[in-house]
């Protein structure tokens, strides 16, 4: 396993993983809650979102989905073709997309792709999106490109959920096409998703792709 620099934006990019790392799971220990925790924290991921409304029919992107510890659940619940992972570390995809095949989830065809979250290569209409503990690791440059280019990525009315949102205040632009429509601090999130997640993971924010017809301008 080869380690970067612990540097804010840079922690996740350059791992590498040996097929011993691959056998033995050890990428999972990159992960906060690592191996003891992996399967209740992708859990209660899809369980949050399935709360929110996420219906099989739509479809989801799954922004620094990683290794699929939320995506195996998401991409079996979800119809074929309807979700999308992305990430900047293509070994995470490989880990990701070997699970997908062990899981006999291949059928779900769901589409990976390598890219990172600022400049956002995936072409998607996405109705729902997915940021869990993704931008906490990155760069304010990142954060603010990636802000900027989601709505291109978005259906109108389409929800974005984005966790650990500590860091979210007037210096970042979310621009005229978001909306800011709810911040979920509350303990219903654990009570529901049966996680005692600590305090870092709020506020969740969820931000709606404002619908041009229905806006009052027209807009
Ligand atoms: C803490 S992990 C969370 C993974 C997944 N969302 C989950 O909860 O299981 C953060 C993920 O975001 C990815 N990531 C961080 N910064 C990124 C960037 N700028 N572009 C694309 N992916 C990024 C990392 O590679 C890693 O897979």
């Amino acid at each position: 396993m080869k380690i970067p620099n612990r540097r804010n934006g840079e922690e996740y990019r350059n791992l590498t993983f040996t097929e011993d790392d691959i056998n033995k799971r050890s990428y999972m220990d990159f992960l906060g809650g690592g191996n003891a925790e992996w399967d209740q924290r992708g859990l209660a991921q899809a369980i949050f979102l399935k709360k929110l409304g996420l219906m099989p029919e739509n479809i989801l992107l799954d922004v620094g989905c990683g290794p699929g510890r939320a995506g195996r659940y998401l991409v079996n619940y979800l119809n074929k073709g309807n979700y999308c992972g992305i990430d900047y570390n293509k070994e995470f995809l490989d880990i990701f997309q070997n699970e997908i095949v062990i899981s006999g989830l291949s059928n779900k065809n769901p589409s990976l792709c390598v890219t990172n979250i600022a400049s956002l290569n995936v072409d998607i209409c996405a109705d729902y999106v997915l940021v869990f503990s993704v931008l906490n690791h990155c760069t304010k440059d990142e954060r603010q490109d990636f802000l900027s280019a989601i709505p291109h990525k978005m259906s109108s009315n389409g929800r974005m959920y984005m966790t650990h949102c500590g860091w979210l205040n007037e210096e970042y632009d979310i621009g005229p096409d978001l909306l800011h429509t709810n911040s979920i601090t509350d303990d219903n999130f654990r009570v529901f998703t049966c996680w005692k997640a600590n305090e870092g993971l709020f506020p969740i924010i969820e931000l709606r792709k404002i619908d041009p017809s229905r806006s009052p301008e027209g807009r």
